[in-house]
C-alpha cells in the first residue's frame, strides 16, 4: 500500500507519500481499499499540531474516506468483503488501504458515489447536529451562515433549506456568494466588502437570524452575535480564521440569547445512537436529492499538497476529494 505519513507534525510540507506494508485487520477492525478520501479543516490542522486530537507518530492523516471492504477482522459482524463503505476513522484516509475499527464504518446505501461519501459524515453530521439538535431550527425561521461557501457551511445551507428555514449565507468573495445563492441562500454577505452588521439589519428587518452558525469565529463572531435575534442560538462550530474570539456576555442577557457548543466528534462517541439517527436522516435526504456535497476538485491522491495550499489559501468552494484510481 501508499499512504501520505506525517513523522513529525511541523506542517504539510513534512507529510510524505511513502510505500508501507498493507496491513492485516486485527480483531474488530476491516481493511478498505480507498476510492476517495475527503479533506477537511482538522486533516489541515493535525498535520501542524494544531489540533485538539494529537494521534501517536507516525501517523497518516486523512479523517475521513470512502471505499471496498477488502479484508474482515474476527468479531466483525455487519460487514462483509466486497461491501461499499464509508468511514469517519480520524486519520488514515490520505492512502491507497487503510485498517479501521468497524464501529466507525457505515455501508453505502444504493447510489451513494463513493466520492460523494467520502465528503458527506463529517460536514453534514455536523452541520445537522449543529441545526437541527443543538439549534433546534424549525421551518420559518431565519439562520445566518458564516464561511457558508466551505465544507460545513454549504452543508449548512443545504440542511438548513431541508428543514425550511430562510437562509442568509456570508462569505469572503462575491463568486463564493454566488455558489451559496446556487445552493438556495435567500440572500447573501459578501463580509469583505460589506458591513456584516449593516447588512444583517436590512436583511432582517432589524429583527436578527434567530440562529447564528459559525465555523470562522476571529472577528466576525462579535458583530453576528451582536445582531442576533431575541432567544437566538450562536453556534460555536470552529474558528478557521485563527483567532478564538471572546463575546461579551451582557449581550446574551439582553437578546435572551443562547451560546450554544458544537462538537460533533464527541456526539457521535457520547451518543453513537443518536448520531446513527441523525446519519439516517441525512441518507434520506440525499436519496431524495435534498442533499449532495458540493465538490469543488477531485484530485488524484498524489496531489495532497495542493489540496492543502487550496484549503489553506480560502479557495475550496464546498469540497475537495482525493481519488484513487
Ligand atoms: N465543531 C465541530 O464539530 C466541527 C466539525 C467539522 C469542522 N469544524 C470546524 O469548522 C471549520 C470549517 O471547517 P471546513 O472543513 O468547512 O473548512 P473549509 O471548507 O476550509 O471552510 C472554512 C471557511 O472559513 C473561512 N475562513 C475564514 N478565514 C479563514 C482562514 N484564515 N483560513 C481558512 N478559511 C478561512 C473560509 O470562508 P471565507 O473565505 O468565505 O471567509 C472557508 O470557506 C473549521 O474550523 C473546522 O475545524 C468543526
Amino acid at each position: 500500500m501508499f499512504a501520505w505519513l506525517c513523522e513529525n507534525p511541523t506542517g504539510t510540507d513534512a507529510v510524505t507519500w511513502q510505500e508501507l506494508p498493507t496491513p492485516e485487520p486485527r480483531a474488530g477492525e476491516v481493511r478498505i481499499a480507498i476510492k476517495a478520501a475527503s479533506l477537511n479543516f482538522p486533516d489541515l490542522l493535525i498535520v501542524q499540531n494544531k489540533y485538539q486530537m494529537k494521534p501517536p507518530l507516525p501517523f497518516v492523516p486523512g479523517s475521513e474516506f470512502a471505499g471496498v471492504v477488502e479484508a474482515v477482522g474476527d468479531g466483525v459482524k455487519h460487514l462483509k468483503v466486497g461491501d461499499a463503505v464509508a468511514a469517519f476513522a480520524g486519520t488514515g484516509g490520505f492512502a491507497t488501504h487503510a485498517c479501521v475499527n468497524a464501529a466507525v464504518v457505515m455501508p453505502l446505501p444504493p447510489g451513494f458515489a463513493f466520492d460523494d461519501a467520502a465528503a458527506f459524515v463529517l460536514t453534514y453530521g455536523t452541520s445537522h447536529h449543529a441545526l437541527v439538535d443543538r439549534a433546534a431550527l424549525k421551518a420559518g425561521e431565519t439562520v445566518l451562515i458564516l464561511g457558508a461557501a466551505g465544507g460545513v457551511g454549504t452543508a449548512a445551507i443545504q440542511i438548513a433549506k431541508a428543514v425550511g428555514a430562510r437562509v442568509i449565507a456570508a462569505a469572503s468573495s462575491d463568486e463564493k456568494c454566488a455558489l451559496c445563492r446556487e445552493l438556495g441562500a435567500a440572500a447573501t454577505i459578501n463580509y469583505t466588502s460589506a458591513s456584516l452588521r449593516d447588512e444583517i439589519k436590512a436583511l432582517t428587518g432589524g429583527k436578527g437570524p434567530d440562529v447564528v452558525y459559525d465555523p470562522v469565529g476571529g472577528d466576525l463572531a462579535e458583530p453576528a452575535f451582536r445582531s442576533i435575534a431575541w432567544r437566538g442560538r450562536y453556534l460555536v462550530v470552529g474558528f478557521a480564521q485563527g483567532g478564538i474570539p471572546s463575546l461579551p456576555l451582557n449581550l446574551a442577557l439582553l437578546k435572551g440569547a443562547s451560546i450554544v457548543g458544537v462538537f460533533w466528534g464527541d456526539f457521535a462517541r457520547r451518543e453513537p445512537q443518536a448520531n446513527a439517527k441523525a446519519l439516517g436522516e441525512l441518507a434520506q435526504w440525499y436519496a431524495k436529492g435534498l442533499v449532495k456535497p458540493v465538490i469543488d476538485q477531485r484530485l488524484p491522491m498524489a496531489a495532497l499538497q495542493e489540496a492543502y495550499q487550496r484549503m489553506g489559501s480560502r479557495q475550496v468552494r464546498g469540497k475537495l476529494v482525493l481519488m484513487n484510481d
